[in-house]
């Protein structure tokens, strides 16, 4: 397999959860009414497995050794691109968890923020997975030899044997705090 395997595996897992989120959202424009447990979940899954688990492997590892290529303008200024997706992607969820907080308080006008944040996320992720699966993975393919493209992947597989013990690790410490 190649170190961009896993990466694209990952991919369609997160477009099937975006693909429930877009239900949800149907259903929040319908009843005028979210269940905050599904947004919990649907956090939990971006900051952990999309944005940990996956963005961790795409920053820590993949762009970190494309740092020390000479990319073309084009292949920089797509993986600046790709990074500030990922910034997006952050501060919509940040803006998602705050809705959500406020809007089990009560605060029903917190409803159109939550929905708002969904509907971001739903609209610009699947471009930034097709940017990385058609352009960008394959044109970064390139800068790499074999060998060096098998010890990305490697080093992806460590990453992940990594984040699940994190993860638990932090809920345990902010059950202790
Ligand atoms: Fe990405
Ligand atoms: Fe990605």
């Amino acid at each position: 397999m190649q170190a961009r395997g896993p990466l694209m595996i990952e991919h369609r897992l997160i477009e099937r959860m975006l693909s429930v989120i877009k239900d949800v959202l149907t259903e929040i424009k319908s009843k005028n009414k979210v269940n905050p447990v599904f947004v919990d979940i649907a956090v939990d899954f971006i900051r952990v497995y999309a944005d940990r688990t996956h963005h961790g492997k795409e920053e820590d590892i993949l762009f970190r050794e494309l740092t020390n290529k000479s990319l073309s303008t084009k292949d920089r200024q797509a993986m600046n691109e790709l990074i500030e997706d990922h910034v997006l992607g952050r501060q919509t969820t940040k803006a998602l968890v705050d809705a959500n907080s406020r809007y089990r308080n009560g605060d029903e006008a917190a409803l159109t923020d939550i929905a708002e944040k969904l509907q971001t996320l739903v609209e610009f992720y699947p471009k930034h997975i097709e940017k990385e699966d058609k352009v960008f993975f394959p044109a970064s393919r390139a800068y790499f030899t074999d060998e060096e493209d098998q010890a990305m992947l490697a080093e992806f597989w460590e990453f992940d044997r990594k984040v699940i013990h994190e993860k638990y690790k932090s809920v345990v410490q902010d059950l202790e705090a």
